[in-house]
């Protein structure tokens, strides 16, 4: 069974409270319970982290390479500076999907550049928690070649 590593940078822990108009109402717990559920139809393993601190995602990205088949990424505000979170993603040769809840393209300029996208299988942008379902699934397709 494939083992997906199911990554929320800073402040996605705050979901469901803020900023609904971009973010929504659901909490990260009730978007993880989404993805517990379709981990289970998909037949998938899921493990889940969120943290506050960069150095921790990496950390984590590092503890996982060797257990974790591919990568689902919310990396919050970091997408749009971290190159040390973009290297880690790189050297760890995991496929990554990122995902935004938001559409970063239509909102403020600084949010329109990631520096993860370049590392990313693909993205998914702007359509809220089901967007880590689509990812979750593209990702599983393209894990199983299908
Ligand atoms: C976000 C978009 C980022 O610009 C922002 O900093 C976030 C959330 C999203 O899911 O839309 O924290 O990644």
């Amino acid at each position: 069974m494939e083992r997906i590593l199911v990554v929320n940078g800073p402040n996605l822990n705050l979901l469901g409270e803020r900023d609904r108009g971009h973010y929504g109402s659901m909490t990260l717990e009730e978007i993880n319970s989404d993805i517990s559920s379709l981990a289970r139809e998909l037949s998938v393993e899921v493990a889940f982290f969120q943290s506050n601190h960069e150095g921790d995602l990496i950390d984590t990205i590092h503890a996982e390479r060797k257990r974790c088949q591919g990568i689902v990424i919310n990396p919050g505000a970091l997408t749009h500076y971290s190159y040390s979170l973009r290297d880690a993603l790189e050297a760890v040769a995991i496929p990554v999907v990122e995902v935004h809840l938001s559409d970063i393209y239509s909102r403020e300029e600084w949010r329109r550049h990631s520096v993860i996208e370049p590392v990313a299988l693909f993205s998914v942008v702007g359509k809220g928690p089901a967007g880590y379902l689509e990812a979750l699934r593209g990702l599983v397709e393209h894990l199983r070649g299908t």
